[in-house]
């Protein structure tokens, strides 16, 4: 019975510890995100931020191909945003949507 109850217990932490686990990959943010991939690096020469952010553009669109080859949220905006115009990699978290009424007032929404 004792036994029992404890691997029941046990059962129970294991599953709550998976959960917690899979709830914190959902809250990571985007740039943390990617660090697990190549590290700083990923995006940034030298793990240092650029002046501008053309390298880390580029660096996006290296593994994501342009603007123009996207969904057609992205399209419109080829040359005319950075990724990070609308993905604020340091300040979202995966799978957050980026939304239109930053920039647009008519009401649209992503496709
Ligand atoms: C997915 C690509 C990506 C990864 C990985 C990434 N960054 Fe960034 N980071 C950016 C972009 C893009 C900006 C520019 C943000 C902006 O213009 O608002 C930025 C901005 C910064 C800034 C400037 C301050 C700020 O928050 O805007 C610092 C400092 C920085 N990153 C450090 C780091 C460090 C340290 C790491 C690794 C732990 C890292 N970054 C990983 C893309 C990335
Ligand atoms: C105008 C705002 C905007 C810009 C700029 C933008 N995105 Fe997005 N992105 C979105 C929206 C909205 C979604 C969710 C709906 C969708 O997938 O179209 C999304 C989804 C994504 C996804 C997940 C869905 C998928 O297709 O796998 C990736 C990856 C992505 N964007 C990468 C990028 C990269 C890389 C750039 C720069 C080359 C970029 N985005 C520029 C708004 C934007
Ligand atoms: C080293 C390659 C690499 C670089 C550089 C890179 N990404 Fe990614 N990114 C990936 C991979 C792999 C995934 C996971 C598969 C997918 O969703 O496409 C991903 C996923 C994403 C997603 C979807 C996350 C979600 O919610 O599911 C977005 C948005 C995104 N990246 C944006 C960016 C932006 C913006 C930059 C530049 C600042 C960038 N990526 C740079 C490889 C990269
Ligand atoms: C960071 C600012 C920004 C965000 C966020 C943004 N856009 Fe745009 N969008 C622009 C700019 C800049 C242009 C080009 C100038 C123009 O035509 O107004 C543009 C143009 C467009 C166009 C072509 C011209 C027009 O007005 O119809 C479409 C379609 C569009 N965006 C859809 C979207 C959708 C859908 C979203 C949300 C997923 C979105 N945008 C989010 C900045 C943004």
């Amino acid at each position: 019975m004792k036994n029992t109850l404890l691997s029941c217990l046990f059962t129970v932490c294991v599953a709550l510890f998976t959960f917690s686990v899979d709830g914190f990959a959902a809250q990571e943010n985007l740039a943390d995100y990617h660090t697990g991939m190549n590290g700083c690096e990923s995006c940034h020469a030298n793990g240092e931020p650029s002046v501008d952010g053309g390298y880390e553009f580029e660096q996006c669109q290296s593994c994501h191909g342009s603007l123009a080859g996207m969904s057609d949220n992205h399209k419109p905006h080829d040359s005319m945003l950075l990724c990070v115009d609308c993905h604020a990699v340091h300040e979202v978290n995966v799978a957050e949507q980026p939304t239109c009424e930053a920039c647009h007032d008519d009401g649209r929404v992503a496709k």
